[in-house]
């Protein structure tokens, strides 16, 4: 259930869902009643946030919040109230600020998001021996080679938001609480902005689309990780998982460029009236291509340990992408 907490910054919202009830409720007298798990889940607008609105609800009462309810990341004071108000289990951050470009010519904002919020959640964690969801970010890898990064790979950021998220993994890492830090990348999901909604709605529009065809990585939907994390959660508050960073991403790697000719063929196979075909999607380079912040050309990440630790195959990225297709096609006017 979503719980709303009594002071008037934690009003409820629209991450309020009315009608859920605790999976707490309704059990026999007989059996022993499980300790409600408060969690506090910050960023629930966001693309993974709005996920994780859902898929946290059968571990415990979620208290979401957003930038103006009572979950402003650059308001140091309001963390601590939040955290005083709703004494979590769990903290959850979504929240980030994830404008790659316009970092770098903000990049004080990006660092009291991305690095000093993290800090304070991390405290106030640890202080409570609560534990600390956070997410991370493949840019925090120079993009050198062809192999897949792994946990412990060396970071060296390109640019200022990469910088920003290694800072707030290091943060987190060395505040001592328990914590669940999840890199991952290239997430999209049926609501939100993202690079999917951006090539289905410029296919609607022009006949020929050029993306960037030597990024490597893996199109990761917002409903796999809130899912994965959810399940991670519930082991680790069991003391099934160690805690630490893990790689949570969709399986296989591809290129911005063949993603985008993913997305144009599904959405024609579906009828979708796009003026784009797969074969005018062309392929051009980074250095070719519009100018912004650097970023990384290998961000494949390994997910090995992450597979191996929860027991499970995370899918390829092929599936996700096609149900969102699918879903943002049924649904279209
Ligand atoms: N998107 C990606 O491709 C990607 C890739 C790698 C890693 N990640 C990481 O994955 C996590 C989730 O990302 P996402 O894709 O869900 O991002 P998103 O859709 O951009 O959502 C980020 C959320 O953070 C909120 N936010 C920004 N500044 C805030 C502040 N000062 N106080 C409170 N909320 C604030 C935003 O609210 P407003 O709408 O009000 O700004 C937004 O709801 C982040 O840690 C991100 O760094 C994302």
């Amino acid at each position: 259930m979503i719980y709303a907490a009594p002071h008037a910054m934690l009003r409820a919202h629209e991450c309020h869902s009315p009608g859920l009830r605790s999976v707490h409720e309704g059990r026999g007298p007989s059996r022993p009643r499980a300790r409600t798990v408060r969690i506090l889940l910050l960023g629930c607008r966001g693309q993974v946030g709005t996920e994780l609105v859902r898929a946290l609800q059968p571990l415990g009462d979620v208290t979401a919040l957003a930038r103006d309810s009572g979950g402003d990341l650059e308001n140091a004071a309001e963390l601590h109230r939040a955290v005083r108000e709703t004494r979590p289990h769990v903290i959850a951050n979504a929240a980030a600020y994830t404008h790659v470009d316009r970092a770098e010519s903000d990049p004080d904002t990006a660092e009291r998001v991305n690095a000093e919020a993290p800090r304070v959640l991390a405290a106030e964690a640890a202080r409570l021996d609560a534990w600390l969801v956070h997410y991370s970010t493949d840019y925090v890898f120079d993009g050198t080679g062809t192999t897949p990064w792994q946990e412990d790979s060396v970071a060296a950021p390109l640019n200022v938001y990469g910088a920003s998220k290694w800072q707030g993994e290091q943060a987190v890492r060395s505040s001592g609480c328990k914590h669940l830090l999840f890199r991952t990348q290239w997430v999209y999901a049926a609501h939100g902005e993202n690079f999917l909604h951006k090539i289905l709605r410029r296919a609607a529009l022009q006949d020929v689309l050029e993306v960037v065809a030597d990024q490597h990585g893996a199109p990761t939907g917002a409903a796999l990780i809130a899912d994965v994390t959810a399940h991670a959660l519930r082991l680790a508050t069991a003391g099934k998982l160690a805690g630490g960073t893990y790689h949570l991403a969709a399986r296989g790697d591809t290129t911005w460029h063949a993603y985008a000719q993913f997305i144009v063929a599904e959405a024609r196979r579906l009828g979708a009236p796009l003026r784009a075909t797969e074969s005018n999607v062309r392929a051009v380079t980074t250095a070719a291509g519009p100018a912004g912040a650097r970023r990384p050309l290998n961000a494949r990440l390994d997910v090995g340990k992450l597979e191996s630790a929860l027991g499970i195959q995370l899918p390829d990225w092929r599936n996700g992408v096609a149900d969102t297709v699918a879903k943002l096609i049924a649904s279209a006017p």
